[in-house]
């Protein structure tokens, strides 16, 4: 049987590392087989893409998004490392960052129907079964970006991190229905995080698969 794809999303500092191990440590306790990936990948592609995030290579938006659209290919069907063989092993896919990562940060500097465009309909990029949201706002990312890094990436600044955030919730409501998507709040101890997370998880492997996105409280308004 094929494994479940999960993505867990979050603006950058907001754990998402520590909750993509947590959720794979939980789901092997459970005796699945279970594979981390992330994206921009390891490949060539994702290396022309980190020199052009943190400002070695400039690039304008849509090349970006270009960029991460055929690293995200390369990701589902490279016949190694690939997301579509892990599936057919059985194994569940946790992937830290995926289209909508896209959806939100490229969409929010170039063209967004475009980048919907690239994504959503490209026969290559699969549909996850569940979008993990961890939600947090600027400061709290800010604290653990600089408590575990010191530095900072180009889209790294309060402006860009509130818009993006915003627009992460945009994309939500846009893909209602079609996406399966949980927001977690993420401005808490990361074992409390994690046992929402596994919970978003269990309600996939359990329960009816009915697509619904839960806003976090606030952010409507
Ligand atoms: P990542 O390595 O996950 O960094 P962090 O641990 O800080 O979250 O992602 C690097 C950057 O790539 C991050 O700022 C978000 C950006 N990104 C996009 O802009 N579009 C995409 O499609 C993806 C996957 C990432």
């Amino acid at each position: 049987m094929e494994g479940k794809f999960i993505v867990i999303e979050g603006l950058d500092g907001s754990g998402k590392t520590t909750q993509v191990r947590l959720l794979a440590e939980a789901l092997r306790a459970m005796g699945r087989q279970v594979a981390e990936t992330a994206e921009p990948t390891a490949s060539t592609t994702g290396g022309l893409i980190r020199d052009a995030l943190c400002g070695f290579t400039p690039r304008t938006g849509a090349e970006i998004a270009a960029l991460f659209m055929a690293d995200r290919v390369a990701h589902n069907v490279n016949p190694v490392w690939g997301i579509g063989r892990m599936l057919a092993q059985g194994k569940d896919v946790v992937c830290d960052r995926y289209y909508y990562s896209s959806l939100a940060y490229q969409g929010s500097v170039t063209d967004p129907e475009w980048v919907y465009e690239l994504n959503l309909h490209c026969p290559e990029i699969r549909r996850p079964d569940l979008c993990v949201f961890l939600d947090m706002d600027y400061a709290g990312c800010c604290r653990r970006m600089e408590r575990d890094r010191g530095f900072r990436e180009i889209y790294e600044n309060e402006e860009a991190l509130n818009a993006v955030r915003r627009k992460y919730f945009d994309v939500f409501r846009r893909l209602e229905g079609r996406d399966r998507i949980r927001v977690v709040d993420a401005g808490r101890p990361p074992e409390e995080v994690a046992r929402d997370v596994l919970a978003a998880v269990r309600e996939l492997l359990e329960g009816p698969a009915s697509p619904v996105f839960s806003p976090s409280p606030g952010i409507l308004d």
